[in-house]
């Protein structure tokens, strides 16, 4: 009972260093100072050249698109740039680690089977978290699966998803979240994480999930902003996904990408009734009857 009390503590002190160092808050706040003009200004070019490739199609009375480029302010997107030159190994802030955290001890006390998987893991920061809750929590069975292309975000179809396609004239300009495989190994290295229980699935969605050698899953995070991109997760993953296990999908609140209607269409398809739980403005998740 002692020994097992001091081991949770420590467990807790561990994953706190971990989710900060992970967040680049262990020493740095998040810089909240108001946009500078070089950040604004960076922001408004992008938004002139969005407008005068979509432009057009807003004036011909394509209403998605013409109420998608009103979203895109420069604030908006520079608030987008300056969150990309944060020195951070993940782009969630501590809610989103703790969402993680939260889902993996109760999948751990029930015992529901199943690895973990994230889709979608630029700097591959959450992923470091699954494997390191792995290690403190005490299991030595679960792989943790990193499935991303390992060059960004693929381009979106205009005519499938013009909201993803509109984001991504601003994501490209930072680089579309481009991280390669051995930048992301490099990371899980140096937090000591890097080990068998971890496996990678480099490669665009559409070729890599429904073949990789996955039997079960208890936890799906997807985090892959984009309406196709996520329709290939949950069309891949959620029938492999065991009843009690969790889906959480990190860009559901976000209006200006596409990965909401995937969901909501995907929810209607199947007849999934199970609530969707709020974790923050962007993130949401449900538990599998
Ligand atoms: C916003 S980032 C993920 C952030 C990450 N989860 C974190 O914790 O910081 C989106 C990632 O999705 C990946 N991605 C999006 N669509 C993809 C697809 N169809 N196939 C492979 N990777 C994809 C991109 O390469 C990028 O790394």
């Amino acid at each position: 009972m002692k020994k097992s009390y001091a081991h949770e503590a420590m467990a807790r002190s561990y994953l706190k260093l971990l989710k900060n160092t992970l967040t680049n808050t262990h020493y740095k706040k998040i810089d909240d100072s108001p946009l500078s003009e070089r950040e604004l200004r960076q922001s408004a070019e992008a938004v002139a050249k969005v407008r005068a490739k979509f432009g057009p199609l807003a004036e011909a009375g394509n209403l998605e698109v013409k109420g998608t480029l009103e979203l895109f302010t420069p604030e908006v997107g520079a608030g987008w740039f300056r969150r990309n030159t944060w020195e951070s190994h993940t782009l969630l802030e501590s809610t989103g680690l703790a969402n993680v955290e939260y889902c993996l001890r109760n999948i751990l006390t029930r015992q529901v089977p199943g690895d973990l998987i994230e889709c979608g893991v630029w700097r591959g920061g959450t992923c470091i978290y699954m494997r390191g809750l792995l290690k403190a929590l005490g299991d030595s069975q679960r792989t943790v699966w990193v499935a991303d292309s390992f060059q960004g975000l693929p381009d979106p179809d205009p005519s499938v998803s013009p909201l993803d396609a509109i984001s991504h004239e601003f994501l490209k300009v930072i680089g579309a979240f481009s991280v390669s495989l051995e930048a992301v190994q490099a990371n899980f290295k140096a937090y000591d994480l890097l080990d068998n229980q971890v496996r990678f699935l480099p490669g665009w969605f559409s070729d890599t999930l429904a073949q990789a050698p996955i039997e079960q899953l208890s936890l799906i995070r997807l985090d892959a902003d984009y309406y196709d991109s996520t329709v290939q997760a949950l069309d891949a993953l959620y029938s492999k996904l065991s009843p009690g296990g969790y889906i959480i999908i990190d860009d559901y609140g976000i209006p200006t990408l596409g990965a909401r209607r995937a969901v909501d269409e995907f929810r209607a398809r199947h007849d999934i009734q199970q609530p969707l739980v709020g974790v923050d403005q962007s993130v949401v998740f449900w538990e599998k009857a």
